[in-house]
């Protein structure tokens, strides 16, 4: 990237993992320029129009489950999840939600009541949209029961049922349970392997439905398509956007057919599944093929883990290096005993970066989030580790 004053930036960011593809890839340029020239807008909740359609049928295919399926079409992550968190009251006709703490979904008023990753997402906008409970993330790096995996058992799969949906949150009231299978906002955090699994049979045992977040971890960007296929688990319903029309605005809920059964009016918008955004979509489910972008993420996401964890061995301020293709997180500690969290280090190794030519983001309270845009080579891989590492050696010598 270039910015107005001709200073440029390597991208390990991708406009919070929006820009899979790239920045304003060709193809994608081209679709939406010949879409403007055909139709721009039409209300799809009244009239059809091809795009759409065609969307629709990629869709329904690239989400886990062989099922028949349908597909809400809206502008953002936010609304993707207030549609999927009325879907699921709708259909089920149960009004209590699970979610996790750490989580995010967005920032609409039932998307907020969700989220938990940090207190000024929430503070001041009470009351919510209420009946969410939220239990702890699989979070190992910090368990928040204390225990270490695999000796743990994942107590915290068995708290869910034991101690929330056995005691206070009756499983026949439960509509749905919001999941992000690697956290995002909360720190880009990997659950363990059979974590989900597990979860799911939970969650199929009380008939509770599993809405998959897949806003940010989707699309490609952990080697598959959407991070919940690294753990063979099929959800009743999946939330995509960012990544999906490479920077137009678009989001999608995909639905298990039969849970899409609300009566004509129940939801709708204007502008959702607007023709030059799916047009662009469909741009991006081709690239993402043809270019080979998902065998991209997990070779460049394990070479950047690789590159990483060395540099983890020289710096103590870095404590937990995480990730699945390239999502990858970098928590920073003070101290790799107490793990207290480094906020303010990764800050200045932040500003640093910027300065010097890296767009990088943080997220959860101390950890760098690695996102770039899944054309990444080696080279740029190592141009910006470069000075990634310049920064973190400086902000580490002051620390001792
Ligand atoms: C996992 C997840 N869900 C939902 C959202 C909300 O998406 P949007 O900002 O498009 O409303 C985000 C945005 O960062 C996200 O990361």
């Amino acid at each position: 990237m270039k910015d107005v004053d001709g200073n440029e930036y390597i991208d390990f960011n991708s406009g919070i993992a929006v820009l899979a593809v790239g920045h304003s890839h060709p193809r994608i340029v081209k679709a939406i320029k010949d879409q403007a020239e055909k139709l721009i807008h039409y209300s799809w909740t009244d009239f059809y129009y091809k795009p759409i359609i065609d969307l629709g049928e990629q869709l329904t295919k690239i989400t886990p489950g062989s099922f028949a399926k349908k597909v809400f079409y809206c502008n953002s992550g936010a609304e993707a999840i207030e549609a999927a968190m009325k879907m699921v009251r709708w259909h089920t006709r149960k009004s209590l939600f699970l979610a996790y703490t750490g989580s995010f979904h967005g920032r609409t008023f039932g998307a907020m009541a969700l989220t938990a990753s940090k207190p000024v997402q929430r503070r001041h906008f009470f009351p919510l949209v209420s009946e969410v409970t939220h239990v702890p993330y699989p979070y190992c790096y910090r368990c928040p029961f204390g225990l270490t995996y695999p000796e743990c058992n994942m107590w915290c799969v068995d708290f869910i049922e034991e101690e929330v949906l056995k005691k206070f949150h009756p499983a026949e009231d439960t509509a749905a349970m919001f999941v992000e299978p690697i956290q995002g906002e909360g720190g880009y955090v990997v659950p363990p392997d059979d974590y989900f699994q597990r979860l799911k049979k939970i969650l199929d045992k009380y008939d509770i439905l599993m809405v998959d977040d897949e806003i940010q971890s989707g699309m490609g960007r952990t080697g598959k398509w959407f991070a919940v296929e690294h753990w063979g688990v099929t959800p009743e319903i999946v939330t995509i956007a960012k990544a999906l029309a490479s920077g137009l605005p678009i989001g999608a809920a995909v639905a298990m057919a039969d849970l899409m059964d609300w009566e004509v009016g129940s939801h709708a918008n204007t502008f959702g599944g607007n023709p030059v955004a799916c047009a662009a979509a469909l741009q991006v489910i081709d690239v993402m093929r043809e270019e080979r972008l998902m065998e991209n993420a997990t070779r460049q996401g394990a070479y950047l883990m690789k590159r990483l964890k060395e540099m983890q061995q020289k710096y103590p301020l870095l404590g937990d290096v995480r990730g699945k293709g390239l999502m990858v997180g970098v928590e920073f500690v003070k101290d790799q005993e107490t793990k207290e969290p480094a906020s303010q280090e990764v800050q200045e190794v932040i500003n640093k970066c910027f300065r010097r030519g890296l767009a990088i983001i943080t997220c959860g309270k101390s950890t760098m989030r690695f996102a770039p845009p899944l054309i990444i080579t080696h080279e740029i891989i190592d141009e910006g580790l470069e000075i990634f590492e310049g920064a973190v050696k400086e902000v580490a010598a002051q620390l001792r």
